[in-house]
């Protein structure tokens, strides 16, 4: 039944149908792609995977916004953001949508059995309505005066200023953001999934998952505040898929938002007529792996609720959950609104793709610290590392083999091109480790040591004497093998890149290759692997992120 040895499913969080993507998002999906391009490059087989979150009042209203159908505008939305991370380059096997027969048929499976299994409770609650807008009004369409310390204009669920929390019934003369008017308060029938009968497993699942310390740490918080039960429904109107033996009664969009990894896998098997389906991959004795990258801010989601649903439709739980942090732009806060925004769309309008990868990795650590994108240090880091240091070893080297026709010699320096294999592998664990930052300065270490190799040696001054050649021969050909060694490990990071440097080095070779050296071999004409950023286009990207 082990044949699944060796199989990942990897997954980023699925974004929200509503609007393009922006640099928060990418931020994921470039930590996650690294990670998978790094598994595959040691021979490990992934499936990643990724989908449109389609569901929830937000995509509802933003229809009715454009005068359009849910179905349209996740349609549209969800090739939109297909497309854009296809121009990042990142490598999903699927992206799909959660608003999919696949995702109902297990949405559907998981709360039947959830239900056969006594784990969905039903009780009535009493919730705000507008009755102009004909909405039920979640926690952040309602504004009031904080019951407990008595601030204005404070939102349905917690008080800014002095951080209560409650029931938005609690809220002291409370007014609909859509209406302003004065909701009323309407009793319904919500089903809730059971947390505390599922507590030992989740338990046992958090003491055998090496998450991550942060996370840990909230899980536990969870835990002595008490598991309450999940509201998984919502009233209609809403945009979702109906809950079985109801009419009028939708799934919460986070019930079945995380089914959706489930149910792209499933799409993408399908459509790759593979002999497995996702029932067997995902099954409880399945060995693939299964690990999802996520935000901070929707932890509980995906280690205290998903964990529970998993449990409840017998399918197997993650190996991990790894949690980033939040992006800002600049030292402050992502914000449209704050004019501090950038579209990933936007970006790539002036620049390439690979170089916010490299930025990105060159900051990203395995823990949940949060990280700023800063345009002069982007600029400046991009600069000194990939051009300055990694790329001007082969300018700087290719020179001395052009009376050769450009062909590398017989005879290497051995020692230090030993020395830079040799360091494979500790690069390639921090990057499994998603230690990403401490793996480029490792490389970066490797760069400037192949630079100071060219230093010391000078074949600038040898090459004054003709007698030299096969010296100033040699020194070029060692720089060129150190160059083709460092671009296999910057891959996973700079995909694009690495492609046209390999295409240079006539050598389409990967890391399993790395004892082969380059000897008596020809290289393409040199032409510029990578140009630096100039100030004009960090204006540009400057000017684009603050006017929106
Ligand atoms: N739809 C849910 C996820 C469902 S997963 C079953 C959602 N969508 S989202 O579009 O708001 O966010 C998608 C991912 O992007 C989340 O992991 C979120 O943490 C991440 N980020 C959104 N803004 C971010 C930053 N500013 N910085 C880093 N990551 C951020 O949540
Ligand atoms: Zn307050």
């Amino acid at each position: 039944m082990s044949n699944n040895n060796n199989l990942l499913i990897v997954t980023s969080a699925l974004p929200y149908a509503n609007g393009p993507l922006h640099f928060g998002h990418l931020l994921e999906h470039i930590q996650t792609d690294i990670w998978v391009r790094t598994n595959r490059s040691l021979n490990k087989e992934c499936i990643y995977l990724c989908a449109s979150d389609a569901h929830g009042t937000p995509i509802m209203l933003k229809a009715e916004e454009e005068n359009t159908t849910p179905e349209t505008l996740i349609k549209k939305i969800t090739s939109e953001q297909k497309q854009s991370l296809v121009n990042f380059n990142i490598v999903h096997d699927n992206y799909y949508t959660t608003h999919s027969e696949e995702n109902k048929y297990f949405s559907e499976l998981i709360f039947n059995k959830a239900d056969t299994k006594k784990l969905i409770l039903r009780k009535e609650i009493e919730q705000l309505f507008d009755d102009e807008k004909g909405l039920f009004l979640a926690d952040r369409y309602v504004q009031g005066i904080c019951p407990k310390c008595g601030a204005k204009e404070q939102y349905g669920d917690n008080c800014e200023v002095c951080g209560a929390t409650y029931e938005a019934t609690e809220l002291i003369e409370p007014v609909s953001i859509f209406t302003g008017n004065a909701p009323s308060v309407k009793k319904s029938e919500h089903l809730f999934f059971d947390l505390e009968s599922c507590s030992k497993s989740l338990k046992d699942w958090i003491n055998k998952t090496d998450l991550q310390s942060a996370v840990k740490n909230k899980i536990k918080e969870w835990f002595t505040n008490g598991l309450k039960p999940w509201d998984i429904s919502r009233d209609k109107p809403y945009f979702g898929f109906m809950i079985p033996g109801y009419e009028d009664k939708f799934f919460y969009v986070w019930l079945d938002a995380p089914i959706g990894y489930i149910a792209s896998l499933e799409n993408y098997l399908k459509r790759e007529n593979s002999s497995k389906n996702s029932e067997e991959l995902w099954g409880k004795e399945s060995n693939a792996e299964i690990y999802h990258f996520i935000g901070k801010d929707i932890m509980n989601f995906h280690t205290l609720f998903w964990p529970c649903l998993l449990e409840a439709g017998d399918f197997k739980k993650p190996n991990n959950v790894f949690v980033h942090g939040f992006m800002s732009l600049n030292g402050k806060k992502m914000s449209k609104s704050k004019k501090n925004f950038l579209l990933v769309d936007d970006y790539l309008k002036i620049m390439k793709p690979d170089l916010i990868r490299y930025y990105l990795a060159s900051k990203l650590s395995a823990g949940v610290d949060d990280l700023d994108m800063d345009f002069k240090d982007f600029q400046k880091k991009v600069n000194t590392d990939l051009v300055g240091k990694f790329i001007n070893i082969a300018s700087r080297s290719q020179g001395f083999l052009k009376k050769d026709s450009n062909r590398i010699g017989d005879e290497l320096d051995e020692t230090i091109i030993n020395e830079f294999v040799e360091q494979k592998d500790v690069i390639f664990n921090l990057y499994i480790d998603r230690e990403y930052s401490k793996a480029i300065q490792k490389i970066m270490f490797l760069a400037d040591k192949a630079n100071q190799y060219i230093d010391s040696h000078k074949p600038w001054e040898l090459n004054k004497d003709s007698s030299n050649s096969l010296k100033v021969k040699k020194i070029a050909s060692t720089s060129i093998n150190l160059f083709r060694i460092l671009n296999l490990y910057l891959e996973p990071v700079i995909p694009e890149t690495s492609e046209r440097i390999k295409n240079y080095l006539q050598s389409d070779c990967n890391l399993g290759d790395l004892s082969i050296h380059l000897t008596n071999h020809k290289l393409e004409k040199f032409k510029p692997l990578l140009t630096r950023i100039e100030d004009e286009e960090i204006n540009r990207l400057i000017e684009i992120s603050q006017n929106g």
